[in-house]
């Protein structure tokens, strides 16, 4: 196991009717700024009873925060903090709600241009406002994690950021809030959270036995949950187990002392970037195309992937591993993801362009060993086609 420092600070307020306990979990004399999308969290009734919740506290709003939040929506924000002196953020969404909200509370007092803090990948933020969150979407993990995901949309660019000052103070979890998402968002989520545990898991062994079992029991029970939770719109186990396996895909917990890949994502955010495909949506093709262009890299975890999510112990290496990408394929299909870019009318002419992009954002030398190069981005994109 590579040597870690495992640090999470947030509290996680899990189960039905928690959203009460804001009162108790928000400061009696703090200035709120609510922050959330579009109308779902309005017309669903979540945003009264936050505000009901937050009793006599002075609570100002923030909505229009847009599916992949963009910097230029996201620095209103930051100056209505500044004009109305709040001093507590709360972000009532899924991911893209506290992801902006990270970016609000980390640009308020940066001394730059806050688009730096996307172009330095956070390095240099030392502080940032203390904000909660209530979530409505299980899919990112961004509840429990350091990480944002930000896009400035006059130049098309998506970019994470990451910084132990952007931990939300607390994050409420009420499954029951998830009933009103369409089928394309659970679906979306399930596989979100699934391929967060597979770019922590799937990569080379170092005997991270603990982390290995986790991972393995996290994707077996989106295996399982999957197909049900995406019909299934008020089955509050099911609401509640994906929730739980998709913070726990991405705090920090499974991909402690293990080494981390991260290309899918990469080589993804550049296909939102540029079509505006679904976060997931990317990921679902981009995954099992990653997964046989470096499967001899790969090979030791695919095989252990193989065995024990998916029980096959049958064939040789290759088939085995080829047999286990094809049921990953085949899961996110069955939940209405496609898995090949040919479904959005994505051709070959398109990967100089989503390559250079990744050039110039500097995503040469991805993955666990830094040695996905442009090259190798290409034959993934080849292969997704
Ligand atoms: O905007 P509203 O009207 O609220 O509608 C939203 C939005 O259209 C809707 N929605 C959310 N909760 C709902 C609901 N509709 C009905 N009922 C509810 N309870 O769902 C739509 C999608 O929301 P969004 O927040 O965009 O989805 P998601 O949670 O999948 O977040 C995606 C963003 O997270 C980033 C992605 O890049 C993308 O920008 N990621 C963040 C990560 C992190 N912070 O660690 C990691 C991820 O890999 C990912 O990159
Ligand atoms: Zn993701």
């Amino acid at each position: 196991m590579i040597n870690f420092n495992f640090y999470n600070p947030t509290r996680i307020v899990f189960g039905q009717e928690t959203i009460k306990q804001l009162d108790a979990l928000v400061p009696v004399d703090a200035r709120v700024l609510l922050l959330f999308g579009g109308e779902s969290a309005r017309r669903n009734g979540t945003l009264d009873e936050v505000k009901q919740a937050l009793g006599q506290r002075v609570v100002q709003e923030f909505g229009g925060i847009e599916p992949n939040p963009s910097y230029e929506t996201l620095m209103r924000a930051v100056a209505q903090v500044r004009d109305q002196k709040l001093d507590f953020l709360l972000a009532v969404g899924g991911g893209s709600v506290i992801d902006g909200t990270k970016f609000v509370a980390a640009a308020i007092d940066y001394p730059n241009d806050p688009w730096e803090i996307l172009e330095t990948y956070g390095r240099h933020v030392q502080t940032a406002m203390p904000f909660g969150s209530v979530l409505t979407l299980p899919a990112t993990g961004s509840e429990m994690n350091k990480a944002s995901v930000i896009t400035r949309q006059s130049t098309q660019a998506k970019l994470p950021f990451a910084s132990e000052r952007v931990y939300p103070r607390f994050s409420v979890l009420d499954p029951t809030k998830t009933y009103t998402l369409p089928a394309r968002q659970i679906a979306n989520g399930v596989v979100d959270a699934y391929v967060h545990i597979m770019e922590q898991y799937l990569t080379y062994p170092v005997d991270g036995m603990v982390q290995d079992r986790f991972a393995e029991g996290l994707l077996q029970t989106l295996i399982e949950i999957g197909p049900k939770v995406v019909t299934e719109t008020t089955d509050y186990t099911l609401r509640a187990n994906l929730m739980w396996a998709a913070t726990l895909a991405l705090n920090g917990l499974i991909g402690a002392g293990v080494p981390q890949d991260w290309s899918t994502h990469m080589i993804g955010h550049e296909l939102t970037a540029e079509f505006g495909i679904d976060h997931a949506r990317t990921l679902a093709v981009v995954l099992p195309a990653n997964l046989l262009v470096r499967r001899q890299a790969k090979q030791a975890k695919l095989l252990q992937y193989a065995e024990r999510v998916w029980g096959i112990r049958d064939g040789s290496d290759d088939e085995r591993i080829e047999t286990a990408i094809e049921k990953t394929r085949a899961f996110f299909e069955s939940l209405g993801l496609p898995t090949r870019l040919a479904a959005y009318d994505i051709d070959a002419s398109a990967i100089d362009g989503l390559v250079a992009r990744l050039e110039q954002h500097g995503m040469t030398a991805l993955g666990e060993r830094q040695d996905v190069t442009p090259a190798d981005s290409r034959r993934i994109l080849e292969r997704s086609l």
